[in-house]
């Protein structure tokens, strides 16, 4: 049986990367274990690592605006990330570090059976959808894949250094807007 308590106690004493070494906390999602939707970043910054919580520094104040512009609350949603420890100087995840994490974003999609994950940039959209993922081509488009929706849309750490992407990620969110409203109307 699967349990968010085995889940948590994995994670929590987890060294299947080196990333364990130099992690303050792990940080292995938040929000509502029920919802249809999912959120996944990259991997916890700074904050995140004091913190314990995913998107609590800069991107993660962006992240409530984008949710709030169309009327989702944090509490009302599940975010995570590809990787559960911080990288050092937030560089980017590498990828037997995102192999050796992955096994726990699949045990949390068991759990939360959400029906839409949106991958907030390219990292997560590499990771999730396709190794060859695009996201300046490829960001704001359905993808179908056992019975989930995937879509991925700009990491707000995008957005906030080039604020002229945030028409597109609007574009976007309303996209996901819409496929919530319908998923949960079933
Ligand atoms: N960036 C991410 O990708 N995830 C976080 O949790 C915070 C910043
Ligand atoms: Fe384990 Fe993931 Fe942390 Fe690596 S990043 S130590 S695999 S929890």
């Amino acid at each position: 049986m699967k349990t968010w308590e085995i889940l948590e106690g994995a994670c929590l004493s987890c060294k299947k990367c080196p990333l364990w070494e130099t992690r303050t906390n792990v940080v292995v999602g938040t929000g509502n274990k029920n919802s249809k939707i999912m959120f996944v970043g990259e991997g916890p910054g700074e904050q995140e690592d004091l913190q314990g919580q995913p998107f609590v520094g800069p991107a993660g104040k962006l992240l409530d605006k984008m949710l709030g512009a169309i009327d989702m609350k944090r509490e009302d949603v599940y975010i995570t990330n590809i990787v559960k420890c911080r990288p050092p100087y937030n560089r980017d995840p590498k990828e037997e570090e995102q192999s050796a994490c992955m096994n726990y974003l699949r045990y949390q999609l068991k759990l939360i059976e959400p029906k839409i994950i949106v991958c907030l940039g390219r990292i997560a959209a590499k990771a999730i959808i396709s190794p060859d993922f695009k996201i300046t081509s490829q960001h704001g488009i359905w993808y179908e894949k056992k019975g989930y929706y995937f879509i991925a849309t700009y990491h707000p750490s995008a957005l906030l250094r080039d604020p002229s992407k945030k028409y597109h990620a609007w574009e976007d969110l309303k996209k996901i807007r819409d496929k919530y409203l319908e998923m949960n109307n079933l």
